[in-house]
């Protein structure tokens, strides 16, 4: 805010729900440029509403919140905040993988509630890592990121990819340990994973989502889980955020995090940051910094 305040004059939207959506349609209006983040939906009612609209900077990796086709057919350049979220990403991705892999919700539960019977050599025994395959779903700037963590425990990596490097998904999803997602929400990759995707993983295997919760057909992954299709799932993202489909919230064997996937102070001041700057370039009649696609 101190960035953009000292470089033009700035409004904030307020507001939940619909009083958002309304706020932001009549706010919009005469505006140069729109900061959104990954909750705000710049469909091509809002592009429209911006009638002096320039840039939206999107204050995220991920731009499926966005018309870009519209904002492109409006002449409105989109951006959004690759590279500084990458490790934060990661990291947060190798801590569901442990979190699931080793049931620390199973065993945090326990406690809180007051049911730990105490120590035991049988208690709680969960995978390891070493020696066993982490299957990569989309080897972007993430999924290599993740990649080279998990090395590091002693994994082994397969993946596939858009271009021609990689295996098919069927493959990955059949021989890897753990399977962990890292493509964008697409129209082609919603419901990427389903149920006969499911059904093709080994029965020890985990998933792991920390890209968009529609890559995953959440009803269908919560009957693999109940029908012990899959070992376990950890997820940061849902179909319909904030929600968290009703099947999934007595599962014992997935851990369920609410988006944080990006979530430190460094990584969040980062992304505000290049929002701006891009903002910043474009009112300056310069190029953006980060411009998608
Ligand atoms: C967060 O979800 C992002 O796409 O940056």
């Amino acid at each position: 805010m101190a960035r953009l305040e000292a470089a033009c004059q700035v409004e904030q939207c307020a507001g939940d729900g619909d009083a958002a959506r309304r706020d932001l349609l009549a706010r919009v209006a005469g505006k140069q440029a729109l900061v959104s983040m990954v909750t705000d939906t710049i469909d091509r009612t809002v592009i429209e509403a911006g009638d002096a609209l320039k840039i939206i900077a999107n204050v995220a990796v991920g731009y499926n919140n966005i018309d870009v086709a519209a904002a492109r057919g409006c002449g409105i350049i989109v951006t959004n905040t690759p590279d500084v979220l990458t490790d934060a990403t990661a990291d947060f991705t190798l801590a569901l993988i442990l979190a699931i892999t080793r049931r620390l919700g199973e065993g945090e539960r326990w406690l809180r509630g007051g049911t730990w019977p105490g120590w035991a050599f049988d208690q709680l025994l969960g995978m390891q890592l070493r020696g066993k395959q982490l299957g990569i779903v989309g080897y972007g700037r993430i999924g290599r990121a993740v990649a080279a963590r998990a090395q590091a425990f002693g994994m082994t990596i397969a993946y596939t990819s858009r271009s021609d490097a990689g295996i098919p998904l069927d493959r990955l999803l059949a021989t890897s340990d753990v399977v962990s997602l890292h493509v964008p929400l697409t129209p082609e990759t919603r419901h990427l994973i389903g149920q006969p995707e499911l059904a093709r993983m080994k029965r020890s295997a985990y998933l792991i989502n920390t890209t968009r919760g529609p890559v995953v057909d959440e009803a269908a992954l919560a009957w693999a889980l109940k029908n012990r299709l899959i070992a376990g799932a950890a997820l940061d993202v849902y179909e319909r955020e904030p929600e968290v489909h009703s099947d999934l919230l007595p599962l014992e064997n997935v851990v369920l995090a609410p988006h944080l996937g990006s979530a430190t102070t460094e990584t969040r001041t980062a992304m505000a940051d290049l929002a701006a700057r891009n903002v910043i370039a474009v009112l300056a009649g310069e190029p953006p910094l980060t411009s998608v696609g």
